[in-house]
């Protein structure tokens, strides 16, 4: 299978692509029937595939789409804008590039509900496009921008080293397509290892757990790590578990993968989380080699950029 170059800007917010909605599934527990307290409000993640013809819309995973809410924004009609039309919106691609079961007919997504809540769980702000897209149904149609990004993609040659992945929350989404292109679609030979860690509020809001522990039945070389922050403390300061402490637990991974040409991808938010779990990853290797010379931190995230071995997407 001939590898991909990224197209991108083919279809821009003066002239979009209309595509169908195939389907739209809820992920998470129903609120109220999850492990997270009705005080918190609802966590609503929903995967939901659009009818996509690859020819018209050459996608690669690791690129996101944007999507037009349909409406007028109230903000932008109250300033008089000219164009009242709401701004695009990003979505990170979650199916690989030749779509599940490389039927190149559609495109999916992981997207959550963006609503923000008081203490008691009231609703105080409905997120726009979030809640658009939860809400589709079959045959309804999508307005949609791109393919966007050229930078958070997989090797653009054969690549047969170790990688390692890290999510929080929705930042799942690219990671899930990119593990079925790796190891099922095989579109080139892979003989490395491939780590997941996956941070998420409660256990039952790590969302495709079932796909991810069958990779693990049926591949080897596949791990999935989990970092459940309001179930699980970690053991270095008895707080919240996060990725970032998974990694610091995970020395040998993460030198390895570090020194010997391994590709290290994060995805998800807050924005700025890439921060903590880069710390770690430095730290690891100065702690491997006490008396050495040693980068700051953005040395060593600018030389990781520069060597093609670290790639950051965070919102
Ligand atoms: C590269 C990239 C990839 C992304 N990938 C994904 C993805 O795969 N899945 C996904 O779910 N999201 C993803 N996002 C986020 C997505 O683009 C949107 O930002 C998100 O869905 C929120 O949009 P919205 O229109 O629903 O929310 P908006 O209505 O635009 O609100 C956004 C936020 O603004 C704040 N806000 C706005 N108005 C108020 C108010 N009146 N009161 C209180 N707070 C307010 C809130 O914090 C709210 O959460 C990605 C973003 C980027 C940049
Ligand atoms: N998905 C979206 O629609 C969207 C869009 C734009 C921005 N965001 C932002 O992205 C963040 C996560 O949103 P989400 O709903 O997608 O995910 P989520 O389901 O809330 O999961 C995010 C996980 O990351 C943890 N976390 C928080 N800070 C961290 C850090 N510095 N390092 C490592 N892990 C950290 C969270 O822990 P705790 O929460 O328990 O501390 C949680 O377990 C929010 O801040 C949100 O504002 C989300």
């Amino acid at each position: 299978m001939p590898l991909l170059t990224p197209q991108i800007n083919l279809f821009k917010k003066s002239n979009p692509l209309q595509v169908k909605v195939i389907s739209n599934t809820r992920l998470t527990p129903e609120l109220g029937l999850g492990k997270r307290p009705r005080s918190e409000g609802d966590s609503a993640v929903h995967r939901i595939a659009l009818e996509v013809d690859h020819t018209a819309y050459p996608y690669m995973i690791g690129q996101s789409a944007g999507i037009i809410p349909p409406g007028e924004d109230p903000e932008k009609l109250a300033k008089g804008s000219a164009d009242p039309s709401y701004t695009v919106r990003l979505y990170s691609i979650a199916s690989p590039s030749f779509s599940f079961g490389q039927t190149k007919n559609n495109i999916e997504f992981i997207v959550k509900r963006d609503n923000v809540y008081d203490p008691d769980g009231n609703l105080l702000h409905r997120g726009v496009c979030s809640n658009y897209l939860c809400d589709l149904k079959p045959g309804d149609l999508v307005t949609m921008t791109g393919p966007a990004g050229k930078k958070f993609l997989l090797p653009q040659k054969d690549f047969s080293g170790d990688y390692i992945f890290l999510a929080t929350g929705t930042g799942i989404s690219p990671f899930f397509g990119m593990i079925e292109e790796i190891l099922e679609q095989k579109l080139y030979p892979f003989f490395g290892k491939i780590t997941l860690i996956y941070g998420a509020p409660y256990s039952d809001e790590i969302v495709l757990r079932n796909y991810f522990e069958s990779m693990e039945r049926k591949h080897s070389n596949f791990r999935l790590i989990t970092a459940i922050s309001r179930e699980e403390k970690n053991p270095f300061d008895g707080g919240k578990m996060y990725i970032s402490h998974r990694v610091k637990e995970n020395t040998e991974l993460v030198k390895n993968a570090v020194q010997n040409g391994g590709k290290i991808y994060i995805c998800g938010g807050p924005k700025g989380m890439e921060k903590g779990v880069i710390e770690e990853m430095l730290n690891i290797i100065k702690t491997s080699d006490p008396n050495g010379v040693h980068p700051t931190y953005e040395e060593f995230k600018k030389s990781l950029e520069e060597k093609e071995q670290l790639f950051v997407e965070t919102y």
